[in-house]
């Protein structure tokens, strides 16, 4: 989640949305985003919407403090009950992000699960994520959170390498995040997920190499591998100004893409987007493909983005704004946009051409479909693939910017 927020027109006081966004919403899966704003420390390269103790000493009071920060998710989850009305979906997938959700008591996260399942009901076939820190947590908290749900968990690993953790500053010690899917393994936890990021200023072929290889040998079923962005503002940025570590390349991140792309390949994880590798269908993400396919999502928390049937709304962003709209009785978004069907197909084909399966040729122009080639007709649903006309390979997955221009005409 970043930490700018758009403009846009603003927010009705109880969080009502237009007739039209509710249209329909029984045929779309509905999701739920939770954020957690804190961290125990802010990694150089971070520009999320989170917050030590430390920087929200004296900006919010006890009102953004996180011993009550559940209660108040609670109540944003009772707002959307009330906004969603009777909306008979059950929730398919809920995501706890952060931030650090782990820094959290586990009854916390469980209690902030526990209302989405009173309000709305939870479907059989629920995808309950959290994020952690691998310093954050313990069997027993695993065990914790199995108990009370949660089946699917996703860890911040970035790198087996120490020098390259440094310059990231993550605190956990390499090993801890590979430790961290088999105590969640044991605990029960179906789907585990890794995080890594590559093109670290400092870090090599080979410890990307060796990063891809730890992971893999660790058996999550499901590895997200993000380029290293050097965000404005960030301590990250200010350091590579100084000169004091070299910038990030865009040809040493294209090398390194594909590097973990046959990596993971060859280790039995298919990509299903740019980003995304998975062993099987069950193992993928289907809380991200909720955002990837446009379907209905509702974040709550601060700074949370939401997306109901065309209506995109985001809430304020700093904590202590965050509870005191609750404590009002308000709702917490600042601002939101109803997008035109233009809009909304233009978004479809940016994001489908991320993904695996491709984009629908039925929302092409005859202009886009002049560009897409030759794609491919025979498919279920005919398609342009990544790359262009029939080019989902790693390097046709690396043109994507150039290919999306020509398609949205
Ligand atoms: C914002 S973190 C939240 C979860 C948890 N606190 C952690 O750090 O793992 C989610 C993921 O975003 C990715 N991320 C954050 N900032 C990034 C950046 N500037 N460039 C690339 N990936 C980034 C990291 O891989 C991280 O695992
Ligand atoms: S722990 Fe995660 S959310 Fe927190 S500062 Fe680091 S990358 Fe950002």
């Amino acid at each position: 989640m970043p930490s700018v927020l758009p403009d846009g027109e603003p927010m009705p006081d109880d969080g009502a949305l237009p007739p039209r966004a509710l249209e329909g919403a029984g045929e779309r899966p509905l999701g739920f985003y939770l954020h957690v704003p804190y961290c125990a420390t802010r990694c150089g390269y971070c520009d999320f919407n989170t917050y030590t103790a430390s920087e929200l000493r004296g900006t919010g009071g006890v009102l953004a403090s996180r011993d009550n920060y559940a209660e108040q998710v609670v109540e944003e989850i009772r707002l959307a009950r009330k906004v969603l009305g009777d909306d008979p979906r059950p929730v398919r997938t809920v995501f706890v992000g952060g931030g650090t959700p782990t820094l959290l008591a586990a009854g916390d996260l469980v209690r902030m699960l526990g209302a989405i399942r009173d309000e709305f009901g939870l479907a059989d076939d629920a995808e309950v994520t959290t994020e952690a820190n691998p310093e954050s947590v313990d069997p027993a908290y695993l065990g914790e959170l199995r108990e009370g749900g949660f089946n699917r968990i996703s860890f911040g690993m970035q790198s087996a390498r120490q020098h390259v953790l440094k310059v990231l500053d993550r605190t956990h010690t390499p090993g801890r995040p590979e430790a961290c899917v088999g105590e969640a393994r044991a605990a029960g936890f179906e789907h585990v997920n890794l995080d890594l990021i590559y093109g670290t200023p400092g870090e090599s072929d080979d410890d990307w190499r060796a990063s891809l290889e730890a992971a893999i040998g660790a058996g999550p079923d499901h590895v997200s591998a993000y380029a290293l962005i050097v965000e404005e503002g960030t301590q990250l940025a200010r350091r590579i100004r100084r000169g004091e570590v070299p910038m990030t390349d865009d040809d040493v991140h294209a090398d390194r893409y594909l590097i973990a792309d046959s990596v993971l390949a060859e280790a039995g994880f298919e990509w299903y987007e740019v980003s995304n590798w998975a062993t099987s269908e069950a193992g993928r993400c289907f809380h991200n493909e909720l955002y990837w396919r446009g379907a209905d999502w509702w974040g709550a928390g601060p700074g949370a983005h939401s997306h109901v049937g065309g209506v995109r709304w985001w809430n304020v962003k700093h904590p202590g704004a965050y509870a005191a709209a609750l404590a009002a009785g308000r709702s917490p978004g600042a601002g939101r946009e109803i997008l035109a069907d233009e809009d909304r197909r233009v978004e479809r084909i940016l994001l489908e051409l991320r993904l695996r399966e491709g984009v629908e040729l039925s929302i092409l122009k005859p202009a886009g479909l002049a560009a897409a080639g030759a794609p491919c007709r025979t498919a279920p649903r005919p398609r342009v693939v990544r790359g262009g006309a029939g080019r989902p390979d790693p390097a046709g997955r690396l043109l994507a910017d150039a290919v999306v221009r020509d398609l949205v005409d």
